[in-house]
């Protein structure tokens, strides 16, 4: 039987990066990952150019039941480690936007990296493999795999979420987690485009690649979530920044709240369009804060009337035949636009998986199980979901980092 010190399940970024510093420290690493291709998240991520990380990444970008776990191993392996990593391998990136930090090149670059650190490391990659079952004895952690059965003292699950099935993501985490007592808090869709149906929608279905900055918020107290960013209309509902940061505060049947006229005064500054330009229509007037198309769907679908026509109608009267107490109204209504959506696009379009692996039962410092010796969780299968931006793979490389050093003082002192 194939011996190793760890054998670490999933090899994308948080399994790649963990393998190629635990091999690097001394430790004999077999990385086995089912799918035949590598790292296929990284390559497709950040629209092909890999936002591997974010400057100004801190706990607070971070959803979990448990949010001050992600403190530690965020501030033992930082951005600005990976930033030093990156220059060691002469890797060109820029800063987009917010600190979002990509490659200039292509997210190939970091996948490079990773393999010539595992390369360094010594790393024993096994791909593809199936994993049949675990079985955990005295002597650690025996595999069954199609390659033929392994034993190791340590195990680390780094396989990932739900999100895109169709590039080798499964439950294989949950699975084992559970196999081995832990819990898991419900798994969601995030980052995820959401959808809307019904009558009062399909004015705006045809609104699609329509776009706009917007402030976009939902739910309230410690879950309130709140962004401004670009907000882009679908065929089957909303998508873009705003959309996706929200969607992992949203929770099933409750409303979002849209501002789309983010900054403006708009009750102040219709009054005054009112006084300079009174023959002019509503929507046209509304035209000046969002685009054209988007200002007459919305005064047709959401401006009050009998039915679409006579409130399409309304939206064309002039601005002197509306009183300065409707006008605010108005305002107030596209300041605040309140939707229910009906879902999301679901894991297959969603870019991470909320919820996961329940760290109230793992170290903070070492991501080791707190019920079984020798057995690690980390990346996404973990309940440490972080915003759009870079900050999902700077928990991947952190949380890897954090076991990887764990396991090999754990050795030294086992030795
Ligand atoms: P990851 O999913 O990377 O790797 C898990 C590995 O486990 C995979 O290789 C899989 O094949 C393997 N596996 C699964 N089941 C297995 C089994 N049963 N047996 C063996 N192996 C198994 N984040 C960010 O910070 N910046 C960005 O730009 C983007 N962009 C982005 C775009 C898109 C389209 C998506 C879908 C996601 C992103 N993300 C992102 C999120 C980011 O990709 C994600 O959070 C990390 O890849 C998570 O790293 P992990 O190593 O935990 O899982």
């Amino acid at each position: 039987m194939a011996e190793h010190d760890v054998v670490i399940i999933g090899a994308g970024a948080a399994g790649l990066f963990c393998a190629g510093i635990a091999g690097q420290l001394g430790l004999k690493v077999l990385l086995i990952d089912h799918s035949p291709k590598i790292a296929e998240k990284i390559r497709i991520s950040g629209g092909g150019r890999c936002n591997f990380t974010n400057r100004e990444t801190g706990p607070g970008n971070f959803l979990s039941a448990n949010p001050h776990f992600c403190r530690s191993a965020l501030a033992r392996y930082s951005a600005q480690d990976f930033i030093a990593l990156l220059q060691r391998h002469r890797i060109a990136f820029h800063e987009k936007h917010k600190g979002q930090l990509f490659c200039d090149n292509s997210a190939d670059d970091v996948i490079g990296l990773l393999l010539r650190e595992c390369d360094a490391g010594g790393v024993v990659r096994w791909q593809p493999c199936e994993v049949a079952a675990v079985r955990h004895g005295a002597g650690g952690f025996e595999l069954d795999t199609d390659r033929g059965p392994v034993r190791a003292r340590r195990l680390v699950v780094a396989s990932g979420g739900l999100s895109i099935p169709k590039i080798g993501a499964s439950d294989f985490g949950y699975r084992l987690a559970r196999q081995f007592g832990h819990r898991i808090i419900e798994t969601r869709p995030a980052l995820v485009p959401l959808t809307f149906a019904g009558d009062a929608w399909q004015g705006f279905v045809p609104l699609a690649g329509v776009a706009l900055p917007a402030r976009v918020a939902t739910a309230s107290g410690k879950a309130r979530g709140e962004f401004l960013e670009d907000l882009l209309f679908t065929h089957r509902g909303l998508s873009g920044p705003a959309i996706l940061q929200i969607s992992s505060f949203w929770r099933g049947g409750t409303p979002i709240e849209l501002d789309l006229a983010p900054g403006t005064d708009l009750g102040r500054e219709l009054l005054a369009a009112k006084a300079a330009t009174p023959r002019r229509q509503l929507d046209n007037a509304l035209a000046q804060w969002l685009p054209r198309r988007l200002a007459e769907a919305w005064s047709a679908a959401v401006l009050p009337g009998d039915d679409a026509s006579s409130a399409a109608a309304r939206a064309s009267r002039p601005l002197a035949d509306w009183r300065d107490r409707e006008l605010h109204q108005v305002a107030a209504t596209l300041q605040r636009w309140t939707l229910i959506p009906n879902g999301t696009e679901g894991y297959r379009k969603a870019e991470v998986t909320a919820g996961g692996v329940d760290t109230r039962e793992l170290s903070s410092s070492t991501m080791a199980s707190q019920r079984l010796p020798g057995l690690y969780f980390i990346g996404e299968v973990v309940d440490v979901t972080g915003w759009l931006g870079g900050y999902n793979f700077q928990w991947a490389w952190a949380s890897a980092a954090a076991c990887a050093r764990a396991m090999a003082a754990e050795a030294r002192e086992a030795a």
